[in-house]
């Protein structure tokens, strides 16, 4: 059994920061020991990487990302091979990806379909959720056999009429369904009607550039949304997840609800903390670039999902990648906004933006850790397997330097796309070498990884009620 030794290095995990050698043995954490003492300097190894001024992290989870994705008259711009290999670079060794139900067929169709596409070509571990396009009979008993294989969670859309949308009759049966089976329901909570009716409006009155996009896709329409999910879960006695928040009064109302002692919960992206309308509004066509839904918000909402982030309010971090390039992706929609894919890459960042988050001042190292790796993972069932550094977990192990600079941008990103919506940005810290499951991926900044390595994990429920 292969043995490593990560020497000299502060583990950080959700809860704690210790100077310890870390020894991995046989693709797992074998034990912690405080640096110096007899039990480290005793451990023999085949490889030792000296980390000493380096953090050394569990792997960050992703628990949202969209590879491949058929969406908008086009397809998500990486691959499983592209979008992991990047994921890799920056420090995240597990995704969550959205295999997808087509209107009209059945769950285990769709799941098949994403498992045909992830087989042998990722370069970290990856799971499942189930995008739920059409609520039935059938459907819904399906949902039961998708938990008891490790598919634990179900994503609806009250947005997207015509593609994704459920109405609020299906997803109360939905939801009734997961309070039975353990599954968790992940809402994108936007009122999709009434921001179709908008749309229109501003079509026909001629605005048509990628502001507009954000301009329909109004707060108070995320905000009724996310009340009305909240509503439907209680209701149907199910926990719920907000995905993509984005809008300060979204984030009141899952405080609201959580007040309440209801189990909801909310996860938010990079896209929202960093970005804003002002990038919608960048001239000549380049706000296409930060076109996503929900969409970016004005300044002030950062803040409070900076807040939210820190009281618990929101629990997770996760990307939303969903790249679709500038050239011939997001051009479909020059002279009309609703035509412009919705989505934006991130899988590649999303460690490196939080940490910045650190250096700013917004987050505790501690809470940087739990919003990327511990609580994504305790969300969807991959816990302590996935998510920290603890004896028996995978050694999913990031040796993380706080001090190194680097510049953000699409020439150096490894997306397959060709846009960075981070370009330019100076940022404090970066990746030195990965491990998954205590085999090299990244290597002093070389990637050393390759397609297969990943392996799909079936998941457990939700560990977070
Ligand atoms: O704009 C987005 N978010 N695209 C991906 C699909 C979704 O709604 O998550
Ligand atoms: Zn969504
Ligand atoms: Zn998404």
């Amino acid at each position: 059994m292969s043995r490593t030794v990560i020497h000299g290095g502060l583990v950080v995990t959700a809860s704690d920061e210790i100077h310890a050698d870390v020894l991995i043995e046989g693709g797992r954490i074998a034990a912690l020991a405080a640096h110096g003492t007899d039990a480290a300097t005793s451990w023999s190894a085949d490889r030792r990487i000296d980390a000493t001024g380096m953090y050394v992290l569990p792997g960050g989870v992703d628990a949202h990302t969209h590879m491949e994705m058929p969406f908008g008259g086009t397809y998500a711009a990486d691959t499983f091979e592209t979008g992991t290999r990047a994921a890799a670079w920056g420090g995240t060794t597990t995704i969550v990806d959205f295999a997808i139900q087509t209107m009209g067929r059945s769950l285990r169709e769709g799941l098949d379909t994403w498992h045909a596409k992830a087989d042998a070509r990722c370069a970290v571990d990856y799971g499942f959720h189930m995008i739920l396009s059409d609520v039935n009979e059938s459907s819904l008993k399906e949902m039961d056999r998708l938990v008891a294989e490790g598919v634990t969670s179900f994503k609806l859309f009250m947005a997207y009429p015509g593609v994704f949308y459920s109405d609020d009759g299906r997803i109360l049966r939905a939801m009734q369904r997961a309070s039975g089976n353990g599954g968790l329901v992940m809402m994108h909570a936007e009122n999709g009607i009434a921001i179709d009716v908008l749309v229109e409006q501003a079509l026909a009155e001629g605005r048509t550039d990628p502001r507009y996009h954000g301009d329909v896709r109004k707060v108070a329409l995320e905000a009724e949304a996310t009340h009305r999910a909240v509503q439907l879960a209680r209701v149907a006695g199910a926990p719920l997840y907000v995905v993509h928040v984005s809008a300060d009064e979204a984030v009141d109302e899952i405080a609201a609800a959580r007040h309440k002692g209801l189990p909801v919960f909310g996860e938010t992206c990079p896209q929202y903390l960093f970005l804003s309308t002002d990038n919608l509004a960048e001239p000549g066509f380049e706000g296409a670039k930060y076109v996503c839904s929900t969409p970016l918000r004005p300044r002030e909402h950062q803040e409070v999902l900076w807040r939210g982030l820190r009281n618990n309010e929101l629990q997770v971090v996760s990307t939303d990648h969903c790249p679709f390039c500038f050239s011939g992706q997001k051009e479909m929609g020059r002279g009309d906004f609703s035509k412009i894919p919705n989505g934006m890459p991130g899988v590649e960042h999303r460690m490196d933006l939080l940490h910045q988050a650190v250096v700013d001042g917004h987050l505790s190292r501690r809470r940087w850790v739990e919003i990327a790796c511990a609580s994504p993972a305790r969300m969807f069932g991959l816990y302590p397997k996935k998510g920290t550094i603890a004896p028996g977990a995978d050694a999913d192990v990031v040796i993380y330097d706080p001090g190194a600079e680097q510049t953000i941008s699409a020439e150096t990103h490894h997306m397959a796309v060709d846009y960075s919506a981070y370009e330019g940005r100076r940022v404090t810290g970066q990746v030195r070498t990965v491990l998954s499951r205590g085999v090299p991926v990244i290597e002093d900044r070389a990637y050393v990884g390759h397609a297969g390595h990943g392996t799909y994990l079936p998941r457990g429920t939700c560990q977070y009620l």
